[in-house]
């Protein structure tokens, strides 16, 4: 490794220190023998400089921060949502005071696909899967006593991102927070959605309209929220492979960079904002592989390919979550230990930011203790294993670099591929990713048939067994009672405003060029719904038929 970058890896740990001191003074075994920060080849070669480089520094193999975890942890960011704001508000409390350092709400389906709770589209689903939020008087509930100047908040949301994102920004203003000091991520990733997830409501070019409106409005306004999470997760747990799960990831995230181009963006202005999030997966060294291949893959991408300047533009940042297509309903307690050799494998990978799944979520959402001890594991992982200690420990192996190399390869030949239609929003419409998602899933699925692949507990070592009838139950009157609220919520709001702002959003949606984040913004801020608001942009874009 050249002097020059040692000696610019060294300058950057100085500046590091000053904003994230190191954890300790001086990092040790259990006998006593030192953790240096970070281990080096004993001899200098040009393939290290190339390939691996320093953490902090192009290409980032190594980690996108010169410290990594001996200043600052991941964010422990545990997904949580369900039944009414004010129940998902207790549990982000607890979670919070059991020392989680991020949050993260999951939405339930209506929410989602921008339909109040008291649409008949909704009936059976308000609060299932998530929150029900219908206006901004659930989103004050949902972080009544939770400072948004404290805490980072992601939210999984992508065809009514704009919505929950201006939500957000009111709820901040009533707290008298204002929105240049918000932190967090809005999912707002509409190409995944026609891959594999589904909550999507309008056609793609309506759609990336409003993902890059976010990135302008957000740029200019709330500079410290990431605009986007580009994600893989959806994309592995619906059967793609490790490189799929890259490829189809980082090509999605190139149209993302086109499509803000084509609206006038700059790049070193929206590129630093955009976020990215993994599955972690069941076998370990790829999992940890494939983390590293992604980082300089997009490194590569974001400094050749489109000439970014700043380097945090070049830098993936991503949060991790553990594969729920990898928890059994059989045994539950195993997916303990499946939880933790993932969470394990994102740590050594240089994840930024990660959720645990919880023992029993093959069967329903976590109950509280379930929940707590996906907690500990991270935490277990961060402050008793030792391997946030020393950045990168694993970089070096010849196994893993091999593999960290192939899972490149495989993946850039891909995304070549994915050039040849025209780019991800053109392989989506033509089906290809989805087809090759297909196909590996069907592969992956008569493997375990013929037991070539062990799943402990469900193709072998099986044991009769009683479900556990603690399971966490979502309150059957909750449908009735959000019902309820929301009506009460428009017989309190004045309702000549409300139509006001939902006409000048229909007439900026009518345009070709406005940014809709603003007219959306004011009418939430009147308590328009989300079914209201979305409804407007429905009747001007249409709906995609995927
Ligand atoms: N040295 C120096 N600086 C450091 C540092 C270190 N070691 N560690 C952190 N920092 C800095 C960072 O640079 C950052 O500062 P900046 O914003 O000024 O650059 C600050 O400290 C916060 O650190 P991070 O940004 O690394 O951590 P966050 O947790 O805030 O952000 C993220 C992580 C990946 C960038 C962000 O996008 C994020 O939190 N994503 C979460 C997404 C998520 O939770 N998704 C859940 C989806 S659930 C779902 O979809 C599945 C369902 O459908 C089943």
């Amino acid at each position: 490794m050249g002097s020059d970058q040692k000696r610019n890896w060294e300058q950057d740990v100085e500046k590091t220190i000053n904003r994230f001191p190191e954890r300790k003074e001086t990092f040790t075994t259990s006998s006593d023998i030192e953790v240096e920060r970070l281990y080096l080849p004993e001899e200098e070669n040009a393939k290290y400089d190339e390939k691996l480089g320093f953490p902090g520094q192009y290409p980032y193999t190594r980690g996108i921060q010169p410290t990594m975890y001996r200043s600052r942890f991941w964010t422990m960011r545990q997904y949580a949502g369900f039944g009414s704001a004010k129940e998902t508000n207790k549990r982000f409390r607890y979670l919070l005071d059991q020392g989680q350092t991020g949050l993260s709400v999951a939405f339930d389906l209506p929410t989602q696909i921008g339909y109040d709770s008291d649409d008949p589209m909704s009936e059976g689903e308000v609060g299932k899967v998530g929150v029900a939020i219908d206006t901004l008087k659930d989103m004050e509930d949902l972080f009544a006593e939770i400072p948004l100047d404290k805490v980072s908040t992601s939210m999984t949301i992508n065809a009514p991102a704009s919505v929950l994102l201006c939500m957000y920004i009111a709820v901040g203003e009533k707290q008298g927070v204002s929105q240049e000091k918000l932190t967090g991520t809005i999912q707002n990733d509409i190409l995944k959605e026609y891959i594999a997830r589904g909550t999507y409501i309008y056609p793609p070019k309506p759609s990336m309209r409003l993902i890059t409106n976010i990135f302008e409005y957000c740029q200019q306004n709330v500079p410290k929220f990431n605009t986007i999470s580009i994600s893989g997760y959806h994309i592995r747990e619906a059967g793609s492979t490790a490189v799929q799960e890259v490829a189809f990831t980082l090509a999605n995230g190139m149209a993302y960079v086109d499509a803000a181009l084509e609206n006038g963006l700059e790049i070193d202005r929206f590129a630093p904002r955009l976020a990215f999030f993994f599955n972690a997966h069941n076998n370990f060294l790829e999992e940890i592989a494939k983390f590293r291949a992604a980082r300089r893959i997009w490194a590569k991408i974001m400094k050749n390919h489109y000439g970014a300047k700043n380097p945090k533009s070049w830098k993936l940042r991503f949060h991790t979550q553990t594969g729920g297509s990898t928890l059994t309903a059989q045994q539950p307690d195993n997916n303990i230990v499946r939880v933790t050799l993932q969470a394990l494998a994102a740590v050594l990978g240089g994840t930024q930011s990660l959720h645990t799944n919880s023992r029993d979520e093959a069967l329903a959402l976590p109950t509280e203790e379930s929940a707590r001890i996906a907690l500990r594991t991270q935490q277990i992982i961060a402050h008793e294993s030792g391997v946030a200690d020393t950045v990168d420990p694993l970089g070096g192996s010849y196994y893993l670099e091999q593999l960290t190399d192939k899972i490149e390869a495989e993946v850039e030949t891909y995304i070549e591929k994915i050039k040849e239609y025209g780019g991800a929003v053109q392989a989506v419409e033509e089906g290809y990713m989805q087809r090759e998602i297909h196909q590996a899933a069907y592969d992956a699925q008569k493997n375990i048939e013929s037991e070539e692949d062990i799943v402990v507990g469900l193709n072998k070592f099986q044991i009769e067994e009683e479900f556990d009838p603690d399971l966490l139950k979502v309150d059957e009157e909750l449908e009735f009672n959000q019902k309820q609220s929301l009506q009460k919520a428009k017989e309190d709001r004045d309702e000549e405003k409300v139509q006001n702002a939902l006409d000048k959003l229909k007439q900026a949606a009518k345009t070709e060029d406005e940014n809709l984040i603003p007219y959306i913004l004011a009418a939430v801020k009147v308590y328009a719904s989300i079914g209201e608001i979305c409804n407007v942009m429905r009747n001007e874009f249409g709906e995609y038929i995927g």
